[in-house]
């Protein structure tokens, strides 16, 4: 079996591609009568990149949560929708079919109209990767509420500044998150978060690691005892709210170039399409594979390919709660072995990490079930594609290396699996319905190559000419935001922030961020965001941060900072605590993911005469590249370069 709109072979792929560019609207309204809706739509697009103002399916109702559960549960109800492996391999997976997830998803969609949550109200989830978090995203989507994951890495202090910008006034956690050896304390961080929080109505916590948890009255309930009221109520079934298709569906905050992040908002029914497109063609998807996408629901991979596409697919998607070295290094290799996964979507940083440990914890495990295997996140370095092939994949499974970003909703740029040929480090070809361009820092089309190197390359930042369903509608309570970051750098087009280079095949390789944004183990942290956190320090005087080549992260943190507070005198040698002491204040100000991995105390920064900080030179000085620092008399003072080159660690 496959999908009516599934791409069958390479012809497919370029007669796909022709009519979605040049008659978009006739190819996504196509794919669009493939779904369910309350009322069909009655112009498919009309958007522009000016204001942006960007609508599909305009006048269609719906609701994803009908075609995520409700259409599959006749023909496919005791199909498993979601297999859930624990982070503990001696506690018990669970299996939770269509048929059972659709309850699950009305009692808890019930448990959120009895606890007085609204359609348009902001939800924020901050939970662990239990099936709850799934459940708790799906019955938002149920009653139209609008959900913001936050991601269980996050501090109290970013939960806060996410609170308030979305306006939230419920929150759905756990007392506590398993991962690896570690509790994470999730309600307690919660009730760091709320403290002189006046907004937050309610907040539901469901129990997983029954730790010791504070419970306010009237504020604070258990999840298991209000689905005991719901149980009680004999509630079963909860329609679905007819939902507008530009009605947003969630918020999801990501880094940009600037300290605060952005609140990125998707709607209904674009995303819904498109991420179903992308999921069945991309990874050439048939509706009996178990699809295994290791990332975590906190991140956009894990809203898209984890929850949505594949349930609205009729998939079945694998959701695992640990990390992938607990117990030990072959645990990826132990639940495709045990549930006989055939589709493997992870990020490089995994593959690198995992590759240190050797092949021993790969050969342990039959890996035969495999078909397709997937990367996201990053660009993958040649060794661990040729690694993952070999090991993973076994030189038969075709690896997609998809490109695309919180952003955009869905995969932008990527082979496509047994359909469109692969190569290693490219991400390749467009997906349908994706135009890319590449421009030059003036916004001029790159047409020329300018290296003798390599002919016919050309480079230059990537920008996306047309609109496609999943594009981002608006960042949360700032549409001008939306528009200077995304859509006002060059006229008429979507600027991705990523580099890249195009071959004469028409082929894409992402070289990464052209911003100063990093990308750290697959996640994108802004260096803004990381120096205010750092300038936050008592004692910190001023920091500057950059990117480095980190073997198993991709990128690290580096961080050069001014520092005269108490003990500065420890500021050298190993053993010293005001490294540590900003590194709790990162901690706290964002959360363990922003921590620096270098921090090189330094008396000044090298800064322009009209006082910009030149991030090239420090960049070089992180990367290693001390001989060739390029041009630093324009410099106020130059001195400080030879201070920081002598002090570099
Ligand atoms: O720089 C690109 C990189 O990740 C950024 C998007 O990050 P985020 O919104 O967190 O989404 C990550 C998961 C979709 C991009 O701007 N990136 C993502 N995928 C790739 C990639 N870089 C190279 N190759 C990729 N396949």
């Amino acid at each position: 079996m496959s999908y009516p709109y599934q791409i069958k072979d390479l012809a497919g792929y370029h007669e796909a591609y022709q009519k979605s560019i040049q008659t978009p609207d006739a190819f996504w309204g196509e794919v669009a009568e493939n779904f369910t809706w309350q009322k069909k739509w009655d112009k498919v697009s009309d958007w522009n990149f000016k204001e942006p103002s960007i609508k599909w399916f305009i006048g269609g109702k719906l609701n994803i949560t009908e075609n995520c559960l409700d259409r599959h549960l006749e023909t496919m109800g005791e199909k498993p929708a979601i297999i859930w492996e624990p982070n503990d391999p001696a506690e018990s997976h669970r299996i939770i079919t269509y048929k059972q997830l659709h309850l699950k998803v009305c009692q808890f969609a019930q448990v959120l109209y009895n606890n007085g949550v609204k359609k348009g109200d902001r939800v924020c989830l901050y939970m662990g990767m239990i099936p709850e978090l799934a459940i708790a995203v799906l019955a938002c989507a149920r009653i139209g509420a609008i959900h913001s994951v936050i991601f269980g890495g996050f501090s109290a202090q970013s939960i806060a500044d996410r609170l308030d910008d979305a306006k939230a006034n419920f929150i759905i956690t756990c007392d506590g998150a398993y991962r690896g050896a570690k509790d994470i304390p999730l309600k307690s961080v919660i009730d760091d978060a709320l403290v002189g929080n006046k907004n937050i109505q309610r907040v539901i916590v469901c129990t997983r690691t029954r730790t010791a948890v504070s419970m306010l009255k009237g504020r604070d309930v258990w999840w298991e005892d209000e689905i005991k009221k719901v149980a009680a109520q004999g509630t079963q079934f909860v329609p679905a709210e007819a939902m507008d298709a530009e009605d947003p569906l969630f918020i999801l905050y990501t880094s940009g170039s600037t300290g605060k992040p952005k609140g990125v908002v998707h709607s209904v029914a674009g995303y819904m399409v498109y991420t179903n497109y992308t999921f069945v063609n991309t990874f050439n998807y048939h509706p009996d594979d178990i699809f295994f996408c290791t990332a975590d629901i906190g991140w956009i991979t894990g809203h898209s390919y984890m929850v949505y596409a594949p349930l609205s697919a009729g998939g079945t998607s694998m959701m695992f709660e640990g990390i992938p070295t607990f117990p030990d290094a072959g645990r990826f290799w132990d639940i495709i072995d045990k549930f006989k996964v055939n589709i493997l979507y992870t990020a490089p940083t995994a593959i690198r990490s995992l590759m240190g440990f050797g092949l021993g914890p790969v050969k342990e495990h039959d890996l035969s079930s495999l078909k397709v295997l997937g990367t996201v996140g990053e660009p993958i370095n040649e060794e661990a594609w040729n690694w993952y092939n070999e090991h993973i994949g076994k030189n038969k499974c075709p690896i997609v290396d998809t490109w695309w970003q919180t952003e955009t909703g869905g995969i932008m740029i990527s082979n496509m699996a047994g359909i469109t040929p692969g190569k290693a480090g490219w991400a390749t070809y467009p997906m349908p319905g994706i135009e890319p361009v590449l421009v030059d820092d003036k916004g001029e089309e790159v047409v020329k190559t300018t290296s003798d190197e390599e002919p016919g390359i050309l480079r230059g930042n990537l920008c996306i000419k047309q609109a496609w369903p999943s594009t981002i509608r608006t960042t949360y309570g700032d549409h001008e935001r939306c528009r200077t970051n995304y859509f006002a750098t060059y006229d008429n087009l979507y600027f991705t922030g990523d580099g890249a280079f195009r071959n004469e095949a028409g082929q894409y390789r992402i070289t990464g961020r052209v911003d100063d944004v990093l990308n750290v183990s697959g996640h994108r942290i802004g260096t803004a965001e990381v120096e205010n956190a750092i300038n936050m320090h008592a004692g910190v005087v001023e920091s500057a941060v950059v990117g480095y080549p980190h073997d198993i992260k991709g990128q690290g943190i580096y961080a050069f900072v001014i520092y005269t507070g108490s003990h500065a005198q420890d500021t050298h040698g190993t053993a010293d605590m005001v490294r540590k002491d900003i590194l709790q204040t990162v901690t706290r100000i964002i959360g363990p993911i922003a921590k620096p991995d270098k921090i090189q105390f330094v008396s000044g920064l090298p800064k322009t005469r009209s006082g910009k900080i030149m991030r090239r030179i420090l960049r070089k000085v992180a990367e290693g590249e001390l001989t060739s620092l390029g041009d630093t008399s324009t410099l106020l003072d130059p001195a400080v370069v030879d201070e920081i080159v002598k002090g570099v660690l």
